[in-house]
């Protein structure tokens, strides 16, 4: 009787945990297009995750700022209200001047290079250089290098000049324009395709899968080949959260990670020229090679920037990133 009794009581007890027991949900918010490689990371992340920590977890993803945009998202991570975002590297100088290292322009001679610095110890160190501010990097996530445009063709600097360009929120990207004569404007990614087509600003800068996925193709005329710069992701998470998690949850969250992260760098390898390849397709903006020389004058041009950040950046930092070039 006592051990039918104790028995009744497992199966009750066992029943009653599973009947309670919540899946974690973790919100995974964005600002750009399910295809995208920032899309398509967040999109592996939740198959991934939800298949490593069955009834552990619930991954929900909120692409094309549905849920928070630029200026919100991070303000939201620390109060808890989403658990994941990937911003822009040039969106983090608030809470670290060091990541600025990755909005120089020409620094890096393409993405590759930008890959061998990510994972170097100096680049990885800077995944851990925000937990202080309850910031935890959780890796690194490629777009690709951004493209000039405008409704004219940018073939010098001069051409530059007098122009209003939208930027993301980052003093250095001021600065560049500036240093070409340009008038830089702060806009949050959603506000861009409507500043374009009212006239708001001119121009802008951004990678193919961004320009093609949000049509800015559409609305402007000239579209320069100019791989100036780069626009690249830190995935992170609110450190406290990441803390208290259950060793077993966090250890599978991770391991959906890397490999949700090392499937959007493969994407974003893979896709950048099809991106490139549709806009022309498209016909609805010229495409423009830059020659050489052209390149040369507007590196020239925007190099100042480097020594203007450098102190706050740090040379080490610099010194590295262009190590990983060769
Ligand atoms: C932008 O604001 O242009 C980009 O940071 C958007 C993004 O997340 O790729």
């Amino acid at each position: 009787m006592l051990l039918r009794t104790l028995a009744f009581a497992a199966v009750f007890a066992v029943a009653h945990a599973t009947a309670w027991a919540q899946p974690i949900v973790i919100k995974y918010s964005h600002v750009v297009a399910d295809q995208t490689p920032k899309g398509q990371a967040a999109l592996k992340f939740k198959e991934l995750a939800e298949k490593k920590l069955p009834g552990k977890v619930e991954v929900q993803v909120f692409p094309n700022s549905q849920l928070f945009g630029d200026g919100k998202e991070m303000e939201a991570l620390l109060l808890g209200d989403v658990q994941i975002i990937a911003p822009s590297l040039a969106k983090f100088a608030k809470y670290t001047p060091k990541l600025q290292v990755f909005d120089l322009p020409f620094l890096f001679d393409d993405i590759a290079a930008v890959d061998r610095f990510q994972s170097s110890p100096k680049g990885r160190e800077l995944l851990d250089s925000m937990t202080s501010k309850g910031i935890q990097g959780l890796g690194y996530l490629h777009n690709g290098m951004k493209q000039l445009s405008a409704n004219k063709p940018l073939r010098t600097p001069a051409d530059a000049s007098g122009l209003k360009y939208r930027i993301q929120a980052s003093d250095v990207l001021e600065a560049q324009f500036k240093a070409v004569g340009g008038n830089p404007q702060k806009l949050a990614f959603a506000e861009v395709y409507q500043a374009l087509q009212t006239g708001v600003v001119d121009g802008t800068e951004n990678p193919w899968s961004n320009i093609y996925t949000k049509k800015f193709h559409e609305v402007q005329k000239y579209i320069m080949e100019s791989n100036h710069g780069l626009l690249d992701y830190m995935v992170i998470t609110n450190a406290g959260w990441w803390k208290q998690l259950p060793a077993d949850v966090r250890k599978g969250l991770s391991e959906a990670m890397a490999e949700s992260i090392a499937y959007g760098n493969k994407v974003a390898f893979d896709e950048d020229a099809n991106f490139r390849a549709k806009v022309i397709a498209d016909k609805k903006a010229e495409v423009l090679p830059m020659t050489k020389e052209q390149l040369g004058q507007w590196r020239q041009a925007m190099k100042p920037v480097w020594a203007k950040f450098e102190r706050d950046i740090g040379k080490d930092i610099i010194d590295a990133a262009l190590a990983a070039n060769n």
